[in-house]
């Protein structure tokens, strides 16, 4: 739906540049390979060290960019596979995952997956129509970290087709200035890329380094006349800091005619997107360069008499309600001795986040995973969420604030100990860990309330009989059976009605 196609043949710049850029702030991480390459002047990283599972592979190409040759795949199964990076607490970034298939897997069809942004669902990832084309496909989301890690998660969903795994060839995860796009609320919103345009342009693709945090402009050219500026503008003017590159053509009309554009080429799924414009005056400066013109889309204004200078604007909505085939048009005030100009654009889908789960369990949960030896391979990312794939054997409530309700780690081999951290899952309700090689003292779980079911039986937990869990008020069933503990249980849990006891 959002996919926008990124071509291979897009030819290796030269990026002589005559300015040394400032390197881009992120991660550039070159999926699956065990060496670092350089490419378009940027270093891609190997990706050992940001994700603990999947499998690598080599596409035996040379026709390809060089990052798309090797993938990282995750085999069929449940559960989800994440990159997890660690980020500024509050900071904003943007999101750029690539999928070239390449018949990796010996097939050829790509794999339908789903992806996730930390515990919310992105998108599904089709490549099939691109790959068909002999495209790589990229998908990218603006979003700002709630806490000191960002992760990136592919899972199978209903359409991934056993024994078909999800894959991933590059994943950027790039520093953005926080005033970019700063009108939307990020706490509720990711913004999903939809197009991103530099009007009336026929070259290559505009990035870094003339745009500072690698976005990609795709040229945009149709019917209407096109002009050449003749002023600089200064990109740090612009919240969103739009390369000046894009401003250096325009689509323009002659003197009192209507600019209409039917931008993007693509019919648009009902919903409400960020959407920003950037013009400019293209002549040469002076007091009379500038330019009066009303912006509507699809008939409705969305400004009012803009004045356009060659210092250059920007007019943005940010909850825009699109549907369908998209229209700008650009209406003169009647005395204007010059058509109207756009140079570039953006459109974003507003995406509603999730949520994640709550902190405090989180923490615990990660604390957990450090103390089992071998804890299950898809314990990554948020624990909870999304609903859809939380980490295997964990069992979480639904509403505002989500919360780990369960664990059911029954059978799994597990080794290592519990720790006493394990006593703030404080909405906990059912911890089922039997029939593992789990080992030293069962921890003080009394401040956990909630429990009602423990099933510690079948492990080697040593130490005292856990005499507090005779105060749980709603434990029903305690099974300790089968392990190395010393003493009985206490006579106030003997004589408690209603409850089941193994010991
Ligand atoms: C994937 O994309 C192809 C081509 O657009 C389409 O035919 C197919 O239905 C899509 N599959 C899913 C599961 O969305
Ligand atoms: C966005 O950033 C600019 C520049 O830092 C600032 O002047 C403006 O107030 C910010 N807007 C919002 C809505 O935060
Ligand atoms: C615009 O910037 C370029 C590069 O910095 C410079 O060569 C050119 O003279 C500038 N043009 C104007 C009109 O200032
Ligand atoms: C421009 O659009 C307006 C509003 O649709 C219309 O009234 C006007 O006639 C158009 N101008 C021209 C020159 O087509
Ligand atoms: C548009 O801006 C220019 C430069 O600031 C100014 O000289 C001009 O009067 C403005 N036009 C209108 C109609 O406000």
């Amino acid at each position: 739906m959002s996919t926008i196609l990124w071509l291979l043949s897009i030819p290796f710049f030269s990026l002589i540049a005559c300015e040394p850029s400032p390197p881009i702030r992120g991660y550039l991480i070159n999926c699956g390979s065990n060496n670092d390459i350089k490419q378009d002047g940027i270093t891609y990283k190997k990706d050992e060290g940001y994700t603990a599972s999947g499998k690598l592979a080599t596409l035996n190409r040379f026709d390809i960019l060089p990052v798309l040759t090797t993938l990282r795949y995750f085999p069929y199964g449940p559960g989800k596979h994440c990159y997890e990076l660690p980020v500024t607490t509050g900071g904003k970034f943007l999101v750029r995952t690539t999928y070239f298939y390449g018949g990796f897997d010996g097939g050829n069809e790509p794999p339908i997956f789903d992806q996730i942004i930390d515990g919310t669902v992105w998108s599904t990832v089709n490549t099939t129509d691109d790959y068909k084309n002999g495209l790589s496909s990229y998908y990218e989301i603006v979003v700002t970290a709630n806490d000191g890690t960002l992760s990136v998660c592919l899972a199978c969903n209903k359409n991934t087709k056993s024994p078909a795994s999800p894959f991933i060839s590059s994943l950027e995860v790039i520093d953005l200035d926080s005033s970019l796009y700063n009108s939307t609320d990020f706490g509720k919103y990711g913004l999903i890329t939809v197009i991103r345009s530099n009007f009336a342009s026929d070259g290559d693709l505009v990035r870094y380094p003339d745009d500072a945090f690698n976005r990609y402009w795709q040229p945009f050219i149709d019917g209407n006349p096109t002009v050449e500026s003749h002023a600089n503008v200064t990109s740090s003017e612009f919240w969103n800091r739009p390369p000046e590159k894009v401003f250096l053509s325009g689509s323009t009309t002659s003197r009192g005619k209507n600019l209409t554009i039917h931008w993007p080429p693509f019919s648009l799924p009902a919903n409400r997107y960020y959407v920003a414009l950037y013009f400019q005056d293209n002549r040469n400066t002076s007091p009379y360069s500038w330019r009066l013109f009303t912006v509507f889309i699809d008939g409705e204004v969305f400004y009012q008499d803009l004045n356009v200078t060659t210092k250059g604007v920007t007019v943005y909505g940010t909850e825009w309600p699109l549907s369908g085939e998209t229209e700008i048009t650009l209406i003169p005030r009647s005395d204007m001795p010059v058509g109207p100009t756009i140079n570039a654009g953006e459109i974003f889908q507003i995406l509603p986040l999730s949520g994640t789960t709550f902190g405090g369990d989180v923490m615990v949960m990660q604390i957990l995973k450090q103390s089992l030896k071998n804890p299950p391979d898809d314990w990554n990312g948020d624990p909870c969420l999304p609903k859809e794939h939380p980490w295997f054997g964990i069992g979480c409530s639904e509403g505002v604030q989500v919360r780990v309700t369960s664990l059911n780690l029954r059978g799994l081999s597990l080794t290592g100990t519990l720790p006493k951290e394990i006593a703030r899952l404080t909405a906990l309700k059912e911890l089922r860990l039997s029939t593992n090689k789990l080992t030293g003292p069962i921890p003080d779980l009394s401040p956990l309330k909630a429990l009602e079911i423990i099933h510690l039986d079948e492990n080697e937990f040593e130490g005292p009989f856990p005499d507090a869990l005779a105060t749980l008020p709603n434990l029903r069933e305690l099974l300790l059976n089968k392990n190395r503990l010393s003493g009985g249980p206490p006579q106030n849990l003997i004589d408690r009605k209603g409850i089941i006891i193994r010991t």
